[in-house]
């Protein structure tokens, strides 16, 4: 048996399985939602990059795929995925992206990987938002992750103060500039008992580009991956 911090899982069948192990799991049941001869909307990190690997296998049955971020086109490319620009696109069939929490009903925080402005626009654009995600990202209120926001950077001292006056507190993520030239502050402290009341609420301080609440547009789909198996949980 491993310390209560270690980063394996007892699975049903007594094995132990790692945090990356669930990743590549969650990524493989993710491909059946890829809908053939249509594009895919692809998010951004860790869980992201089983998902795009395991999507490597059927990448002949897929018209190509619109990207959140230059890490995850590089990716994309590297397996010889095209990568297409969502100005030439009316519509996505699916987005598939990861999530730093999601509660019960469907709403997210991401933007841990600072990818947060371009994932909210291409979730946007999608009909079916597929969130995959190990059991630990799951929470019953949002907010013990601290919440990505984008700022342009004349802006950030004005925002830094706004969002202290919501109760957070913001803190400039060091050496970080957004695919989008911003930066990025993480607010912690919030207390997030409506996420949709708070993510327009951010948004609609001057100088924000975008903050990580996807309430607005939550998640259709939550694929969990946990020592116990896979759960496909879809909004009702
Ligand atoms: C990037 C994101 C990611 O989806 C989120 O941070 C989860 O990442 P990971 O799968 O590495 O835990 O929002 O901007």
């Amino acid at each position: 048996m491993c310390a209560p911090t270690c980063r394996h899982r007892e699975s049903a069948s007594g094995f132990r399985v790692t945090q990356d192990e669930l990743k590549a799991a969650v990524a493989r049941e993710a491909v059946k939602h890829a809908v053939e001869d249509a594009v895919i909307g692809v998010g951004t990190g860790s869980t992201v990059n089983f998902f795009i690997d395991a999507l490597a296998s059927m990448k002949d049955r897929i018209r190509g795929a619109v990207s959140s971020s230059e890490r995850t086109a590089e990716r994309l490319r590297g397996h010889g995925i095209a990568v297409l620009d969502l100005s030439d696109i009316d519509e996505i069939p699916v987005y598939v992206d990861g999530a730093d929490e999601v509660d019960g009903g469907f709403a997210m925080i991401k933007g841990g990987g600072g990818a947060l402005t371009r994932e909210k626009i291409v979730a946007a654009v999608s009909r079916k938002f597929v969130c995959i995600v190990d059991a630990s990202k799951q929470v019953q209120i949002l907010g013990r992750f601290a919440l990505p926001v984008e700022v342009i950077p004349m802006a950030r001292r004005h925002v830094a103060k706004e969002l202290a006056r919501l109760g957070g507190s913001p803190k400039l993520r060091e050496g970080f500039v957004t695919d989008n030239g911003n930066l990025i502050l993480d607010v912690s402290g919030l207390s997030i008992i409506d996420p949709v009341a708070l993510e327009e609420r951010i948004n609609n301080i001057v100088g924000v580009v975008t903050n990580g609440l996807f309430a607005r547009r939550g998640a259709d789909v939550v694929i969990v991956a946990s020592a116990a198996g896979i759960r496909t949980l879809t909004r009702p």
